[in-house]
């Protein structure tokens, strides 16, 4: 089948090479020649393990490509997928959908035969009818059919993720649509996840909920280990406690200093303007929100704290940037304000991390990057963990004493074990256990 795939970011990007290795001839179209010829030469824009691989196979198997050249490409295929960002809006929030609109009227304009296309961005409900509206004004006599086809892709996950869904949801009342989106995904739904099929709507809103029913998650998680560490509990054993009841699940209950990322924060705020928008207002999304942002802000407030309130002057050592470990992301990572917060209080930042350096670096200034976790670490005051990095749970402890100026270690991902850390002499302080 011949695939268009609208947009090479993360999500364009990752499903284009997957739907390519399935045996799909699939030409990825983005307006950015720089991106386009970094891909042609093999350069993947994003860091994701394993993509170059698929990327270069797919390649020399002559069944992904890439093109700045969007009409020939949808004029060829029979599905087109949209895959272009939706980033916050200025000022309210909401999902800017002017890149989807500017590339669906581009589309309507090239599309010949029956053509179904299909939403992968992450789009507000509604959406779908909207761009089928555009297309009928383009192109009054275009045979399309305009599916929704969220994806659920986790980042540093997200080839596994596709490989092997939980589910693969796809928003279309038109038989022919779904045989087409049956076909396309034949591989997976065969041995793996079913394909769930819905109106366009509900698909559109089942993203929306995802996402922030697991921001939801992890934001409950976080505030009962405030409670923990006044009330002398530990976070991880109720975690375990309560994940184990089925009902519950165990997954995405590891407390931390908040979500980031490219997906909740933007998310759970885009679905707070569509409640609004429908009378409906999201009380608890809201919550969550607000207690998440409070709590990134928070952070810093836990290092200088366990410099007894002593931070001016002091050299603070950061392992992990990223919003979260595989990953080069930066994106509303916890690692800004807390930056922002220990500079301001006259702190001097070292960072390391093993992807997201250069990234980090467009947006925090005055951090004396460093190019191992030792090298950071050596002669700094504190070291704080805030990405859960592999590297960073095997480091040498003993080494990791030796190299700091005191033996104080802020944990925010609670990677290291209590006894441990008490064993080797350390000041500890975790989130939601006892130091
Ligand atoms: C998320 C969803 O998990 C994907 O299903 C979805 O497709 C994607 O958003 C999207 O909408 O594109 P992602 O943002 O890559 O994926 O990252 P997650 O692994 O979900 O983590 C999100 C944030 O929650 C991170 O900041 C992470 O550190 C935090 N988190 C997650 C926790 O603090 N604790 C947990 O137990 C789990």
């Amino acid at each position: 089948m011949r695939v268009a795939m609208i947009g090479t970011g993360y999500v364009g990007l990752v499903t284009g090479a997957c739907l390519a290795d399935f045996g799909h001839v699939v030409t990825c179209v983005d307006k950015d020649p720089a991106k386009i010829e970094g891909l042609l030469a093999g350069r993947m824009p994003i860091y994701e393990p394993g993509l170059d691989d698929l990327v270069a196979r797919n390649v020399r198997e002559k069944r992904l490509s890439f093109t700045t050249e969007l009409a020939p490409a949808v004029r060829d295929a029979a599905v087109v997928f949209l895959a272009v960002g939706t980033p916050s809006r200025r000022g309210d929030g909401h999902a800017d959908l002017s890149y989807v609109y500017g590339a669906v009227r581009e589309i309507a304009a090239a599309v010949e035969g029956f053509t179904v296309v299909v939403t992968k961005s992450t789009v507000p409900v509604g959406t779908g009818d909207e761009v089928e509206r555009l297309i009928r004004e383009v192109r009054p006599d275009a045979d399309v059919s305009v599916v929704s086809n969220p994806e659920f892709l986790r980042e540093g996950a997200a080839i596994e993720d596709f490989k092997r869904p939980d589910r693969i949801v796809v928003g279309t009342d038109e038989q022919r649509a779904r045989e087409v989106m049956a076909e396309v995904y034949r591989p997976l739904h065969l041995n793996q996840g079913p394909l769930l099929f819905t109106a366009r709507r509900t698909s559109e809103l089942i993203k929306y909920a995802a996402n922030a029913f697991l921001a939801t998650k992890v934001t409950f998680i976080n505030e009962i280990a405030d409670l923990c560490e006044k009330a002398g509990a530990n976070v991880q054993e109720v975690a375990r406690g309560i994940g184990l009841d089925n009902r519950i699940g165990s997954k995405f209950l590891h407390a931390g200093p908040g979500f980031g990322g490219s997906c909740f924060p933007k998310d759970t705020l885009a679905l707070l303007r569509t409640g609004q928008e429908y009378g409906v207002p999201l009380r608890i999304v809201e919550s969550v929100v607000g207690v998440n942002d409070a709590r990134k802000a928070a952070m810093a407030r836990r290092v200088i704290a366990a410099l007894d309130g002593n931070i001016a002057g002091k050299t603070v050592a950061l392992l992990g940037l990223a919003f979260k470990p595989n990953t080069d992301d930066m994106r509303d990572s916890p690692s800004i304000p807390i930056v922002l917060a220990l500079q301001d209080k006259g702190a001097k930042v070292r960072a390391y991390d093993p992807q997201a350096m250069e990234e980090a670096q467009k947006i925090l200034s005055d951090v004396d990057y460093r190019s191992s976790a030792y090298d950071c670490l050596d002669g700094a005051d504190v070291g704080v963990i805030v990405t859960e990095w592999d590297e960073f749970r095997a480091l040498d402890l003993d080494r990791v004493k030796r190299l700091l100026m005191q033996p104080v270690i802020v944990d925010l991902r609670n990677i290291y074990r209590l006894d441990d850390m008490k064993r080797h002499g350390f000041r500890y302080e975790s989130i939601g256990r006892e130091g």
